[in-house]
């Protein structure tokens, strides 16, 4: 007998002195919900993951780029990485300023790069064609350059970002028309980054990839920047027991990596570091409501507000998040399998296909777990539909909004004039 499904956020403490029930009553549904002490629980483990002085620690903004938790993240003493103006003003207006701030873009524009020289003190391009655009527009400036190393790694093809089927980083055949190009500017190359992929769970191809990263920086004398990229994977089987990434572990590999290059070859310069998941993935429960129930033929469906407009994750990567259900009443319900689905137009928007859960009913509320990274961030308002509102849940257990939810005016006030008919 199974009347809720909670023991995780329950153990958590997740909704401080909030129930679901009333933080969608109060804020309305869909709605992401933050818990700060979480947040900056996995901020200081990223500050304490190694010994080496000059680590930094550079918040990946395309994860979550909700000022509020830019702020939180800020003061727990992290850096940042962008890669637009809008995370830029962003970033800005939480009180990042010019170094604190890495740009890794790729393809843009050369008025982007001027914009990206004057707001951070490290422009990273990932092209031959990219360091010409810099060159153009900031001649004799400092650049780093996004390298590729071969290898890999990602819980899905699409967010391997390193290897042979990937635009991203310059391959070694081209760092002579590299150093070609960084001459005709007079370009001093302070660094070199790579990101080999998104949600690693073993840590192998990230440090076989750091391996590599660090030979190659011996090829470019003088850098003063060492960027490994991001990817650190949190476990989204929660309630099959899944284990977090082994920090500890990782991070006493990852020293001696880096001691070991300090010592062979005398550097003194940085070395960074771009969680953008393992930062805020999991200090987050999207709540939604079950407006419907059917079966259609042998398939139970339980239809919700958390349409792919809202949770893009499992229509793009079929990832798999966790749910929760909280319910009212004593009522007896059995477990059952079932499939969440959202209120968009297209068959692709399933939330969560064959779970076994709680008989769901109208009225419930749904929880997703794990929905901090990239999940409201890449929301839309697809079927013209309002993006959620988020929530905080401060470390005293007090709720406040961190972000309202879009209203049809928003969608509206994007045309110019438009009289009426
Ligand atoms: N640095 C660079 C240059 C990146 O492109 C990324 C992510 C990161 C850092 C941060 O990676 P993280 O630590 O979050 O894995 N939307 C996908 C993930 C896309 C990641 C894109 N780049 C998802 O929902 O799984």
């Amino acid at each position: 007998m199974m009347l809720s499904r909670n023991t995780y956020s329950a153990s958590l403490d997740f909704f401080g002195q909030s129930t679901p029930e009333e933080l969608t009553e109060n804020f309305g549904s869909p709605l992401y919900i933050y818990n700060e002490n979480i947040l900056r629980a996995r901020c200081r483990a990223l500050k304490t993951l190694s010994t080496d002085p000059g680590l930094k620690v550079c918040y990946s903004t395309k994860a979550n780029g909700n000022l509020h938790l830019l702020r939180i993240i800020r003061e727990e003493g992290l850096s940042a990485d962008a890669m637009s103006p809008g995370e830029l003003a962003l970033l800005r207006r939480a009180g990042f300023s010019n170094k604190d701030i890495c740009y890794v873009c790729n393809n843009v524009a050369g008025e982007e790069l001027a914009q990206a020289c004057r707001e951070s003190d490290h422009v990273s391009v990932d092209s031959v064609s990219q360091i010409e655009s810099f060159g153009q527009v900031n001649p004799g400036g400092e650049i780093m350059a996004r390298v590729n190393p071969g290898i890999g790694a990602g819980h899905h093809d699409k967010v391997v970002t390193a290897g042979k089927n990937t635009k991203f980083g310059i391959v070694p055949d081209d760092f002579d028309n590299m150093r070609e190009a960084l001459r005709k500017y007079r370009l001093k190359l302070i660094g070199l980054n790579q990101h080999v992929g998104s949600l690693f769970m073993d840590p192998e191809p990230y440090l076989e990839a750091a391996a590599w990263l660090l030979r190659t920086a011996e090829l470019f004398p003088g850098i003063r920047l060492i960027d490994f990229g991001g990817g650190f994977g949190t476990p989204y089987h929660k309630y099959a027991g899944e284990k977090a990434l082994d920090m500890k572990k990782f991070g006493t590999e990852f020293d001696a990596l880096l001691s070991a290059f300090r010592a062979r070859t005398g550097y003194g310069g940085s070395f960074i570091i771009e969680p953008g998941r393992y930062t805020v993935a999991e200090c987050s429960v999207l709540l939604g409501r079950v407006h419907a129930v059917k079966n259609n033929g042998p398939v139970r469906y339980v239809g919700t507000d958390i349409g792919f407009n809202v949770l893009a994750r499992p229509m793009i990567y079929d990832a798999f998040h966790d749910l929760e259900l909280y319910r009212r009443g004593t009522e007896d319900r059995p477990p059952m399998v079932q499939t969440v689905v959202g209120n968009i137009c297209e068959t692709g928007d399933v939330l969560a296909a064959g779970r076994e859960l709680p008989e769901a009913a109208v009225g419930d509320i749904v929880g997703v777990l794990d929905a901090g990274a990239y999940g409201h961030a890449m929301s839309s308002n697809y079927n013209q539909r309002l993006r959620p509102a988020e929530v905080l849940i401060a470390a005293d257990g007090s709720c406040r909004l961190i972000r309202r939810r879009d209203t049809v005016e928003d969608l509206l006030a994007v045309y110019p004039e438009f009289g009426a008919f």
